[in-house]
C-alpha cells in the first residue's frame, strides 16, 4: 500500500516514514524542503535500507500539487504534515500561515478526490484547545479562541475536514491527530529535530545549549500556578507519535472505523514542567545546564496535557518511551550532529 507523506523530510514526517516502512507500507515523500534538507531523505534511506521516492513540491501551488499527485495516483492514503509551525512567526506573517496551512490542505484534498485516494491523516495540534480551563483535555473539550494564526490554521483545518466529510462530492475519510509536545529522536541518532536558526522550542534549545551552540537557556516564567512554578506540557517521544500515524491508518482501514472524520489526542497523558525536562536532561547527559529564569513568554499557557484513553483504546496505541528516553535520544542526536 502506497502512502504519500507530505512534509516527509521534516521532524515528525521523517520518523513517520521510517515507521511506515517498518510496518510494510511503501512511502513517498512530498516536501518543498523549506524547513528541512535533502540529506534527511538519504538518512531515512540509510535507516530503512529502502529507496524512498521524493518529490520536491510546493503544495500551496495547485498546479504543482496536481502534477505531484498525478505521478503517484496509485497511492491509497496521504499523511499530511507539510505546514508551517512557528507560533511567533505566524503572529508576524499571518498570510503566510493561512496560505500554506489552509491552501495546501485544500489543494491536497482536491487531488485526493480527483485521483480517488480515500484516506487522510491530518497533523493537528493541542493548540486547538487554546487556554483550556479543564485538564486533562479530551477530544470533546471545546476549541477555545486560538493564541496565534498558527493555532487558528489548525482549527480551520479540522473544521474544513469535518465539513468535507459530510458532503457527497468528497469521498475522503480523515483523521485529525492532535499532537501534544513531540521531542526526542530516532534511536540511531541519525534523524531528529533540526530547527532553522534559533530554536523556539524547549528541547532543541536545551540540547543546543549543552552542545555550546547557545550560551544559555531561558526558562520562561517560574511564577505559574504549578508545583514548581514552571509551565507544564505533555511531552511525547517523536517515535511514539510516528507510530500513532501508522495505527491511525490501520484503524481507518478496519471494520472498527465507521465515521468519515475522527479526532484523536496524541499525548502521553502526563504533564511535565520545564524544570522537570531540564532535570531529566541533566540526569541522562551528566551535564549541568546553563539556564536562567526569564519572564513568561507571550502567548504561553500555564499547563496542558492530554486525556489519551480514547486514542489508546481505539487505535490500540500506547506510548513506549518516558521522559528520560526522550531527553536521552534528543541528546544523542545533537551530539552526533555536532560530532561531539
Ligand atoms: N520554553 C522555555 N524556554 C525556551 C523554550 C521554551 O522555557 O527556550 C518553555 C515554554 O515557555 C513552554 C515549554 O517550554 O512552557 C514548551 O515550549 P515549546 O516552545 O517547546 O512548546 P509549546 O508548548 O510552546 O508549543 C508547542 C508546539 C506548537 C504548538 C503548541 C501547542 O511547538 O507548535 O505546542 O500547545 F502549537
Amino acid at each position: 500500500m502506497k502512502v504519500i507523506v507530505t512534509g516527509g523530510a521534516g521532524y515528525i514526517g521523517s520518523h513517520t516514514v521510517i515507521e511506515l516502512v517498518n510496518a510494510g507500507y511503501e512511502a513517498v515523500i512530498f516536501d518543498d524542503l523549506s524547513n528541512s534538507s535533502a540529506s534527511m531523505i538519504s538518512r531515512i534511506e540509510s535507516i530503512t535500507k529502502k529507496e524512498i521516492p521524493f518529490c520536491k513540491v510546493d503544495l500551496s501551488q495547485s498546479s504543482e500539487c496536481n502534477d505531484a499527485f498525478n505521478d503517484h495516483k496509485d497511492a491509497s492514503a496521504v499523511i499530511h504534515f507539510a505546514a508551517f509551525k512557528s507560533v511567533p512567526e505566524s503572529v508576524q506573517y499571518p498570510s503566510k500561515y493561512y496560505k500554506n496551512n489552509i491552501g495546501s490542505l485544500i489543494n491536497i484534498t482536491n487531488c485526493m478526490d480527483e485521483f480517488q485516494i480515500p484516506l487522510l491523516v491530518f497533523s493537528s495540534s493541542c493548540t486547538v484547545y487554546g487556554d483550556a480551563q479543564e485538564l486533562p483535555v479530551k477530544e470533546t473539550s471545546p476549541m477555545l479562541p486560538p493564541n496565534s494564526p498558527y493555532g487558528h490554521s489548525k482549527q480551520l483545518g479540522e473544521y474544513f475536514l469535518k465539513n468535507l466529510s459530510s458532503v457527497n462530492s468528497s469521498q475522503i475519510k480523515s483523521i485529525a491527530l492532535r499532537y501534544f509536545n513531540p521531542i526526542g529522536a530516532h534511536e540511531s541518532g541519525d534523524i531528529g529535530e533540526l530547527p532553522n536558526g534559533i530554536p523556539n522550542n524547549l528541547m532543541p534549545y536545551i540540547t543546543q545549549t549543552a552542545a555550546g551552540v547557545r550560551q544559555e537557556l531561558s526558562v520562561y516564567g517560574d511564577d505559574y500556578d504549578t508545583p514548581d512554578g514552571t509551565a507544564i506540557r505533555d511531552y511525547i517521544h517523536v517515535v511514539d507519535l510516528a507510530v500513532a500515524h501508522v495505527k491511525a491508518l490501520v484503524y481507518m482501514r478496519s471494520d472498527k472505523s465507521n465515521q468519515d472524520y475522527e479526532i484523536f489526542n496524541v499525548g502521553a497523558g502526563k504533564g511535565s514542567s520545564v524544570m522537570e525536562v531540564i532535570l531529566s536532561f541533566e540526569r541522562v547527559s551528566g551535564i549541568s545546564l546553563n539556564y536562567k529564569i526569564a519572564p513568561r513568554r507571550d502567548g504561553d499557557i500555564s499547563s496542558i496535557y492530554a486525556e489519551s484513553t480514547h486514542t489508546k483504546k481505539t487505535l490500540d496505541w500506547s506510548e513506549q518511551y518516558d521522559l528520560d528516553d526522550m531527553t536521552r535520544s534528543a541528546w544523542i542526536w545533537e551530539k552526533k550532529l555536532r560530532d561531539l
